[in-house]
């Protein structure tokens, strides 16, 4: 089946087409990517040294729609022909679009522009994420849904991260380890759909970190590359460095949280202190995060005895990290090491469409009516947590 993927939870936009078949949980799996468009605001945060919510959702807003109509040129799909949206139908995406006129301007223009596609299901991430970002998504999938009469399936960001590495086959107890701006969380799944939350950040996200490490050092946004980047340059030279050491914050705690906001505040304190290299600081800083990122997440993985370790989100860009968890893994015999591909490392409509694909199938099919009111329950959760 077709399935329409939108993904708008923080600074990306995008939109993708999925052709899947099969069962995952049954292990006969196919997907092709059909059609896959991105924007990344990157540049337009960039002067403001982070994600600005309501820009994410202004932009979120303006890009929608180009993004979707790539998306389905890439597919094949597209098809025009000129309709027009009768009364009743402006009444309810008035509704739908509320204050966003402009957008539905745009929306009406579109929608009675091209003919209904060949979709079976929409997924759009209900969360967790930042909310006004998160409604534009929402907003664009819920009218699609309405005009075009196709289910929506509402997604979790953080399924979508441990569902990236499908097709690839994992066997249970698995262990995910999400590493982005936004959420560093160990994630136990006994099988499929089963979450249980095992550790989590106590403050910054590992991205986060990295990207006021980043901001201290005078390096530009995002700042997990840069760091990373001149830690290679540091590891490459070997020259006899200063001594600087920096905590490994938690490392030795029983829990399997993690905290990475003391590790920026030694930072900050030892560059108040003495002047050192760059490089110096980027190395040892990554350093400090992979040790504690690995020593944790081993530790879960001895105890709960698992099998396939999956690691999702953008901070898995990490060269340097990777390598710390692809040596370690090869200690032990039955352990499988489960990684996304580059284009489904940061956020992306793939990774929602396939725990979209997912849900669906998990759906009891008699109770889908697409009713405007299954339609406005999809809501934007900023908070929302997997279970
Ligand atoms: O998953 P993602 O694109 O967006 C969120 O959901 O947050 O992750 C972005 C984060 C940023 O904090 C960025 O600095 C970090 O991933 N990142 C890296 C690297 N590439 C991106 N962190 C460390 N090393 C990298 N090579
Ligand atoms: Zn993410």
């Amino acid at each position: 089946m077709k399935i329409l993927a939108i993904e708008t939870s923080c600074d990306e936009t995008a939109v993708a087409i999925l052709e899947c078949t099969g069962d995952p949980t049954k292990g006969d799996f196919h997907m092709d990517i059909l059609g896959n468009a991105l924007h990344s605001q990157i540049e337009s945060h960039k002067e403001f040294g982070g994600v600005v919510p309501m820009m994410a959702k202004r932009e979120h807003a303006k890009n929608l729609i180009p993004l979707f109509k790539n998306a389905l040129t890439e597919s094949g799909i597209l098809k025009e022909n000129i309709s027009t949206l009768h009364g009743d139908k402006i009444k309810e995406l008035e509704n739908i679009f509320g204050r966003e006129k402009e957008f539905l301007a745009d929306f009406a223009k579109l929608i009675q522009s091209i003919e209904k596609p060949n979709i079976e299901a929409i997924a759009v991430t209900e969360g967790p994420g930042l909310e006004p970002a998160l409604w534009m998504g929402i907003i664009f999938a819920r009218a699609l849904s309405f005009v075009w009469d196709i289910p929506l399936v509402p997604v979790n960001h953080m399924e979508g991260h441990i569902m990236s590495v499908l097709p690839q086959k994992i066997n249970f107890p698995a262990l995910s380890l999400l590493i982005s701006g936004g959420h560093t969380e160990l994630v136990l799944m006994k099988d499929w759909y089963q979450y249980e939350i095992i550790g989590q950040t106590r403050d910054d996200a590992v991205g986060e970190a990295f990207d006021k490490v980043a901001r201290m050092l005078g390096l530009p946004y995002p700042g997990g590359p840069e760091i990373s980047r001149l830690a290679e340059l540091q590891r490459k030279t070997q020259t006899s460095t200063p001594e600087y050491i920096l905590p490994r914050p938690m490392i030795h705690s029983k829990d399997f949280d993690f905290s990475f906001s003391g590790l920026k505040t030694a930072v900050l304190y030892s560059l108040k202190k003495e002047e050192t290299p760059k490089e110096v600081v980027a190395k040892e800083f990554e350093d400090a995060v992979a040790e504690v990122l690995v020593s944790k997440t081993f530790r879960a993985i001895d105890e709960y005895n698992i099998k396939t370790l999956i690691i999702g989100g953008g901070v898995v860009s990490n060269e340097y990290i990777r390598k710390q968890f692809e040596e370690k893994v090869a200690e032990y015999s039955e352990l499988k090491l489960l990684l996304p591909t580059p284009q489904l490392r940061t956020d992306n409509a793939l990774m929602i469409g396939l725990a979209g694909y997912l849900r669906w199938l998990k759906k009891d099919k008699k109770d889908l009516r697409n009713t405007m009111s299954d339609i406005v329950a999809v809501v934007a959760k900023g908070n929302l947590k997997l279970t």
